[in-house]
């Protein structure tokens, strides 16, 4: 039976929702930012009239980032999760994107890795397990919130630590949603930003010191509940602190590249976008 892959439709909506893969949350939020964002390619899969899987890609320019990638459970291992991977590389590479990046679950690494794919580091993901004495270890050091100015800003020290260019997706949460910032005592610029309000939950944290980054942290957690986090492996003074505040490693997923590596600085980035976006 022929396989056709076309750009997902707005109609397409309720059906991508049932492909919701087992132990995810709604993945309707964040297909209907994809929509909605033209740095965002997204496709479905179809059979017989019904939508088998879902992709995207987001294009950042120099660098492309791939996912999610879901096939319905009883049309898995066919090539499927193959074709539509392919399909998203191949849109991002037509665009300018020469760096591919991806967070792989234990079920795509391999179709992955088949693709060219390299494993670079691990993200670790962690988790409070009963709501944590979070005030106990209150900082002292002042936020404001983020204001649509800022954009210049949040983006130059994004870039410094992430080695991509995200502005397209910290201009919409910031629009949408706002957030906080850090600002620098001499008033010259922001030491960390957090941008919270994602439709997929928690957002961005990144800041150049371990002091404003985990002050942005414990933002997240005593004034918005959030009660998970995901970080790089080696930023270990994020590790360290939510786990002085009573979070735990629940598991670790890899951060796959294809292409040169971006020069990134992990240990500044204290809450990474979304399991799609880095
Ligand atoms: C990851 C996922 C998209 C893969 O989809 P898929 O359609 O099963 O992928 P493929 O069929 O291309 O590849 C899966 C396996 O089938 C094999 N395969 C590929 N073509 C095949 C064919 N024609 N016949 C039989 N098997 C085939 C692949 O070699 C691969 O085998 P491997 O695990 O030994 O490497 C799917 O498992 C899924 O939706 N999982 C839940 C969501 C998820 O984790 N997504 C990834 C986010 S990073």
């Amino acid at each position: 039976m022929e396989t056709k892959i076309r750009p997902m439709q707005w109609s397409d909506l309720d059906a991508v929702g049932q492909l919701r893969p087992e132990g995810w949350g709604d993945i309707l939020p964040p297909i209907i930012f994809y929509l909605n964002d033209p740095a965002c390619m997204t496709f479905v899969a179809e059979r017989a009239d019904r939508i088998i899987g879902v992709a995207n890609g987001t294009d950042w320019g120099q660098t492309g980032w791939v996912g999610p990638i879901i096939v319905d459970a009883s049309s898995r291992g066919q090539g499927l999760g193959s074709l539509l991977t392919k399909t998203i590389m191949e849109g991002l590479q037509a665009k300018g994107c020469r760096t591919l990046l991806l967070i792989a679950t234990e079920f795509g690494k391999p179709v992955y890795e088949k693709l060219g794919f390299i494993g670079d580091s691990r993200y670790c993901f962690l988790k409070a397990e009963q709501q944590a004495d979070f005030e106990a270890y209150s900082g002292s050091i002042p936020l404001r919130a983020a204001h649509p100015s800022d954009l210049p800003m949040l983006s130059e020290l994004d870039q410094r630590a992430a080695g991509e260019r995200r502005i397209s997706v910290l201009e919409k949460l910031l629009q949408n949603n706002g957030g906080w910032v850090v600002p620098r005592e001499d008033g010259s610029g922001i030491r960390g930003y957090y941008l919270h309000g994602a439709p997929w939950g928690s957002g961005p944290i990144v800041a150049e010191d371990e002091e404003a980054g985990c002050r942005l942290l414990q933002q997240a957690f005593v004034v918005e509940k959030h009660l998970s986090a995901g970080v790089s492996e080696h930023n270990h003074k994020a590790i360290e602190y939510l786990q002085r505040i009573g979070f735990t490693i629940v598991t670790y997923a890899d951060r796959m590249v294809l292409g040169e590596h971006p020069v990134w600085h992990p240990d500044m980035i204290y809450s990474r976008i979304s399991g799609s976006l880095g």
